[in-house]
């Protein structure tokens, strides 16, 4: 089956408590732990920034339920492309909260989000292929 990844930024709704943050990403990795999909989800400022990895088809109607999710807005598709490997192998969906600064790629991760809230590449790279970069190896 093909082999999908795709990125989006959007803006949360208001404020999320971290325990609104664990609710969200409990609830997310028992769906996509079903349905074959892995991937990232990073907040900062009230924004999110998520990758998820899948078959294309999959991942089609999973996008298409959580852009209706009334926890956020603004939602802008970045990136969704066919990929030969996937990047966050081992989640089925992770989360990086930056306000708790608990990353050694922090400084790298603001500057995506910031990048991809403007519009603005990083070097030659689109914000989505750099957010990728960061976590290939
Ligand atoms: C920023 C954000 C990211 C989300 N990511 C996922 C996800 O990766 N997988 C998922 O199933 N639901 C995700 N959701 C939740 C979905 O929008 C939706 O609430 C959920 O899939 C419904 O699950 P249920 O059928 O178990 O109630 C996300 C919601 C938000 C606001």
């Amino acid at each position: 089956m093909s082999l999908n990844q795709l990125v989006y930024i959007s803006q949360a709704t208001r404020k999320m408590s971290k325990e609104e943050l664990l609710d969200l990403l409990a609830q997310a990795k028992a769906n996509n732990a079903r349905i074959d999909v892995t991937g990232s989800l990073f907040y900062n400022g009230g924004w999110f920034m998520q990758v998820l990895e899948g078959p294309e088809a999959t991942l089609a109607k999973l996008v298409a339920r959580i852009e209706n999710d009334p926890r956020h807005q603004d939602f802008r598709l970045l990136y969704n492309e066919p990929a030969k490997f996937r990047t966050f192998v081992r989640w089925s969906m992770n989360m990086t909260n930056l306000e708790d600064r608990q990353t050694d790629k922090y400084d790298e991760l603001v500057d995506v989000i910031e990048a991809a809230k403007t519009d603005r590449k990083i070097g030659t790279l689109s914000p989505a292929v750099t957010l990728l970069r960061l976590f290939s190896h």
